[in-house]
Parts: structure tokens; C-alpha cells; sequence
């Protein structure tokens, strides 16, 4: 039996929808319900931010996370598929007015992704002041809590909505298969033959 873990909403969706393609049945959490068990699967539905913590731990042998995620929180796991879901990028929002001065001493920026952030403006040689938030990133360069922000942009609607507009991009984003190291040596006929699978409908789905 494998555990894996899934972020809640529509990641979670799309890739119980990959594996009723594979195994030919329907995967569905119901109701409330945090665990589902189905032809010899086991689904955690948990918060996307988590997903590499029950990973990591090794409650869930594999879990579907973001790029953005592992990259952020330098992950210590096994990355095996890119999903092809949930794609977007990382990227520098700025007022539609203003551009970023590379010349300034040091750069004050709102984000969740701290360490993107510090890594990025680190390659420019360019200081920078974090600010930490957890959400409603956008809102910072329009109240003057940061001179800009880095933050995810799918759409771009928030952004456009809020007067931003990207100045840089940082990195893309797609949801990718990961596997707990443990769990890979362990159970890894197991975990490959699903890989495989699994990679056969992503490269079909395109
Ligand atoms: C994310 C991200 C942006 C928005 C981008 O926020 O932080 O705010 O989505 O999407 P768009 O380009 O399609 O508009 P999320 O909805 O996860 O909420 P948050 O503000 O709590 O981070």
C-alpha cells in the first residue's frame, strides 16, 4: 500500500483524475472525510504547504507539491514527475508606474517565499529586505510596506486588479510527484511501476 498525500482543492482534483485514467476507476475523497483508501492507494487531503511535511516524515510515501514549494523549502525528498498541473510562475511584482532600481542599495520586498527570494536577489548582488507575510502579498507596494513583492502569478489577475505588474520572472511552477527517500529504497518496485503509469498519461495529456 502506498500513502499519498494531495493539496486540497484543485491539484488534488486533477490528480485523483490521473489516476482514474490509469486504474480505470473513480478516486474521490467524500464529504470531510481526510483519508481515502482505493485500490491499494492511500490519500492524505492536506494543505498544500504541508504536503512536504507528511512527505518528509515519511506519513505519506509520495505527495503532488509545487516547484515554488520544493525549491522554498529546500527539500530533502526523491523528485520523480512533473505533473504538468497547476502551472504558473514565480515572479517580482512591481507598481505599473514604477521599475525596479537595481542600483539601490538594498531593495525591501513582501513575499511568502523567503528563501526564493533571498537566493534570487543574492545572483543580482543586490541587498535586499524581506518582509514576511502569509498572504494578500499584493497588497504591500500599495500601502508602502515593500518597494515590490515576489509572489506567484497564474493568471495575472491579482496582480492586474491591484495596479502591479510583473518586472521579473523568477522561476516556472508546475505540481511535481515527490517520494519520501525512505519509502523510495523501500518500496521502490512499487513507487516506479506507478511512476510509469503515471508519466504515460501526463505525456498523453500534454
Ligand atoms: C495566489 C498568489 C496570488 C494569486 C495569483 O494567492 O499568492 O495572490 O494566487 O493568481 P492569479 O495570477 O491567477 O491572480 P492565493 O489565492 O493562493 O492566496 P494568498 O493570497 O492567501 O496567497
Amino acid at each position: 500500500m502506498l500513502t499519498v498525500a494531495l493539496p486540497k482543492g484543485r491539484i488534488a482534483e486533477e490528480t485523483l483524475e490521473i489516476f482514474a485514467e490509469v486504474f480505470g476507476t473513480d478516486f474521490a475523497f467524500s464529504g470531510r472525510e481526510l483519508i481515502m483508501e482505493k485500490a491499494g492507494f492511500r490519500f492524505l487531503n492536506v494543505r498544500n504547504q504541508d504536503v512536504p511535511t507528511y512527505v518528509e516524515h515519511g506519513a505519506a510515501d509520495i505527495g503532488v507539491v509545487g516547484l515554488d514549494v520544493i525549491t522554498e523549502k529546500e527539500l530533502d525528498i526523491v523528485r520523480l514527475l512533473d505533473m504538468r498541473l497547476g502551472r504558473c510562475k514565480v515572479a517580482i511584482g512591481i507598481k505599473n508606474d514604477e521599475e525596479i532600481d537595481w542600483s539601490r542599495p538594498h531593495i525591501k520586498v513582501a513575499t511568502k517565499m523567503v528563501n526564493i527570494t533571498r537566493n534570487y536577489f543574492a545572483s543580482k548582488a543586490v541587498g535586499v529586505e524581506i518582509v514576511k507575510l502569509y498572504g494578500s502579498i499584493e497588497l504591500a507596494p500599495l500601502v508602502g510596506l515593500a518597494d515590490a513583492i515576489v509572489d506567484i502569478v497564474e493568471t495575472g489577475t491579482t496582480m492586474r486588479e491591484n495596479g502591479l505588474k510583473v518586472a521579473e520572472e523568477i522561476m516556472d511552477s508546475s505540481a511535481h510527484l515527490i517520494a519520501n527517500k525512505n519509502s523510495f529504497y523501500a518500496k521502490k518496485k512499487e513507487i516506479l511501476a506507478l511512476y510509469k503509469l503515471l508519466e504515460e498519461v501526463v505525456e498523453r495529456r500534454g
